[in-house]
């Protein structure tokens, strides 16, 4: 084996493969770095609006005027995801993969420059447009970071390198809750240098991703470029010989010559997309209605609330679980299964959901230790996440579909993805005013749901080629139409896929 080869999983890793999902990663960590970096600064930078407000009107601003802008200041990030994850798929066919990621950091730049420019220009409108473009921008990446890693990635190495995108969105979280301390950049006058400091990754993505790889897949199956594809193999796999990889891309692009061209609408019309589209949008809805972004975007309030001493440090405690615990997930992944880590996950948040709500019965009583109690309900509740529920549903999508129906099937699944996202922030605060400290049993009772449904639904890809696993479907599909009664062979052949799933 070459020099600088490391072998994982019976698959060489080289160096090509190393830098190129390290590159496409660093999207990543920009995406995570700007969930996280505007929990902790909330009240300085409602200060500075404070000043323009003065300097401009010559009067305070009132409090609904401040606690609007602050709302809208946060929720817009989701708002730009959720329209720029509608591109995804035209522009990662128009441009390629790789170029899109390249052209995707103007929007880092601008965002993050309007955010750093916004307190010395005076305008939170600056700061609002800046969270608007940068969301934009992490809504792209969400969708080119996981479709271009699974491409480039050999099949079983696929979840493991797939769940880097959702490590570095974590770390991203954990760096900007360490930064965002006032003893750090979290302060009166750093706090523009905090949001700005997000264009240092996309510079180093700039200079790297020149030496990357476009993905042979998109080169072969889709811009027809034999040549281009076979170099770029050799490239990944340190392999001279690529003709088995090869073999199994020609396989694909001769079933997708015989499809029409995929359109959004045309997934959810086609029976042969209509099951995998429907997971792909449960799966992204199981992540985010579980509740976890109440936890990334309230947390310090929800740690004040169950009486912990120090909820800034808490949180960041919190970050460090996330953290760990995706790690864990990575080295699990293609040992244990997408199928089985999922469900793990979605019933241990279930029940930490549970024990969260415990604290109010507990408090009547006059329990001492309730708030460890709670802290570790909390922490369990990020754990459970990280195993499954926040790293699968990534790189889930991208397996479900073949190389034609893929980028609208990212499309549509980032977009309910970033849309329950924006609900989630949006609506937990009035939730949380009404029912209390409940309101995680009504995440309890999501999550139940999600768990019944990856039982029943969902089917194991893992080891699997991305042949495979949509010609698994087709099969499906194809006995439904040959039995005479619909409703019968519609049950009979998805349970057929299932057996097939709870086999592997
Ligand atoms: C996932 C989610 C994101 C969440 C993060 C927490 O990446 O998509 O919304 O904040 O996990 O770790």
């Amino acid at each position: 084996m070459p020099a600088g080869f490391q072998q994982l999983g019976g698959e060489t890793v080289t160096g090509t493969l190393a830098l190129s999902v390290f590159t496409a990663v660093l999207g990543s960590l920009q995406f995570g770095y700007n969930i996280g970096v505007i929990n902790a600064p909330q009240k300085i930078i409602e200060r500075d609006y404070n000043a323009t407000w003065l300097h401009r009107y010559d009067a305070p601003i009132p409090q609904s005027t401040l606690t609007s802008l602050w709302s809208l200041s946060v929720a817009i990030f989701s708002v730009g995801g959720m329209l720029s994850s509608f591109t995804v798929g035209f522009l990662s066919e128009w441009l390629g993969r790789r170029k899109a990621m390249l052209v995707n950091n103007l929007l880092a730049f601008i965002g993050g420059g309007m955010m750093g420019m916004s307190k010395i220009s005076r305008s939170f409108e600056m700061m609002i447009l800046g969270r608007f473009i940068i969301g934009a921008y992490c809504g792209l990446a969400s969708g080119l970071v996981p479709m271009y890693v699974g491409e480039i990635s050999p099949t079983s190495l696929r979840g493991a390198l797939g769940t880097l995108h959702q490590l570095a969105i974590v770390t991203g979280i954990l760096v900007a809750q360490i930064l965002g301390l006032d003893s750090l950049l979290g302060s009166q006058e750093l706090w523009p240098v905090l949001l700005g400091v997000t264009v240092l990754p996309t510079v180093l993505q700039m200079a790297l991703l020149p030496f990357c790889p476009e993905s042979p897949r998109y080169l072969y199956i889709i811009r027809c470029q034999e040549h281009h594809a076979k170099s770029g193999l050799r490239r990944l796999t340190g392999r001279q010989e690529v003709g088995d990889t090869l073999a199994e891309m020609k396989e694909e692009k001769r079933r997708m010559d015989m499809e029409r061209k995929v359109s959004i609408a045309e997934l959810f019309r086609s029976p042969l997309y209509r099951q995998p589209i429907i997971i792909a949008i449960l799966l992204q809805l199981s992540q985010q209605l579980s509740g976890i972004n109440a936890i990334f975007y309230y947390s310090t309030s929800i740690f004040q609330k169950a009486g912990v001493q120090s909820p800034v440090y808490a949180t960041i405690g919190a970050g460090f679980v996330n953290c760990a615990f995706t790690v864990l997930s990575l080295f699990l992944v293609e040992r244990t299964g997408r199928r089985t880590l999922h469900m793990l996950g979605l019933a241990g948040m279930c029940v930490s959901a549970v024990v969260m709500t415990v604290r109010p019965v507990a408090l009547l009583l006059n329990v001492p230790w309730m708030s460890y109690i709670s802290m570790v309900a909390i922490f369990g509740f990020v754990a459970f996440f990280e195993v499954g529920p926040g790293p699968i549903p990534w790189f889930f999508v991208a397996e479900l579909f073949s190389q034609g129906p893929r980028p609208a099937a990212m499309a549509v699944a980032g977009c309910s993805n970033w849309t329950a996202n924006f609900i989630v922030g949006m609506a937990f605060q009035y939730i949380a005013e009404l029912c209390g400290p409940y309101v995680f049993l009504i995440f309890a009772a999501l999550l139940l749901f999600f768990l019944l449904f990856t039982f029943f639904k969902v089917p194991e890809t893992r080891g699997k080629t991305f042949d495979q696993i949509s010609a698994g479907f087709q099969r499906s599909v194809a006995r439904t139409d040959m039995d005479l009664d619909p409703d019968l062979g519609k049950a009979s052949t998805e349970l057929e896929y299932l057996g097939e799933a709870n086999l592997s």
